[in-house]
């Protein structure tokens, strides 16, 4: 078959792209854990503090496992609570929702990051292995004051 050297350039060039793509999604999911929401599960934007679900807020930690669980409600321009205590070197699931509209869920430096919908309930499961302080922000632009829109998650060392 008698390909042009100019198809050619392109057949390869988009044969690299292809491969540089699929690339990034294989370190993303190998190398840094990253990976989609898969937890469904909805509630009533406009009762979130009425919620059972939502009315014991802050970290809880199972006897028998050792694992937490840490419920956060976000609102314009907060979340609630604004600053939750983690074991290190234990899963730690987080279970966020809004109060108001879109807002992001982004513990800085690790791969705990969700988008916070009103309506959903969020969900994600992440070991933290370095103790210390770590901020979370909202990533996704809520409204004039998104910028000061923080908390700060610190991971204790476990005895
Ligand atoms: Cu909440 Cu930006």
């Amino acid at each position: 078959m008698n390909v042009p050297l100019y198809e050619k350039i392109w057949m390869w060039a988009s044969g690299i792209l292809i491969v540089a793509f699929v690339t990034t999604i294989v370190v993303g999911v190998a190398g840094s854990a990253l990976q989609p929401p898969s937890h469904v599960e909805t509630i009533d934007p406009t009762k979130v503090w009425n919620d059972p679900r939502f009315a014991k807020r802050g970290v809880s930690v199972d006897e028998h496992g050792g694992a937490a669980t840490v419920v956060v409600i976000a609102m314009m321009f907060a979340f609630q609570p604004a600053e939750v205590h983690v074991p290190a070197n234990r899963p730690v699931t987080f279970r966020v929702t809004s109060a108001d509209v879109t807002h992001g869920f982004e513990i800085v430096g690790t791969n705990g990051n969700t988008m916070v919908v009103p309506g959903y309930v969020s969900q994600f499961t992440t070991t933290f292995h370095t103790p210390g302080e770590y901020l979370i922000v909202c990533n996704e632009y809520c409204g004039l004051s998104h910028h000061l829109m923080s908390a700060k998650l610190i991971v204790e060392a476990q005895p």
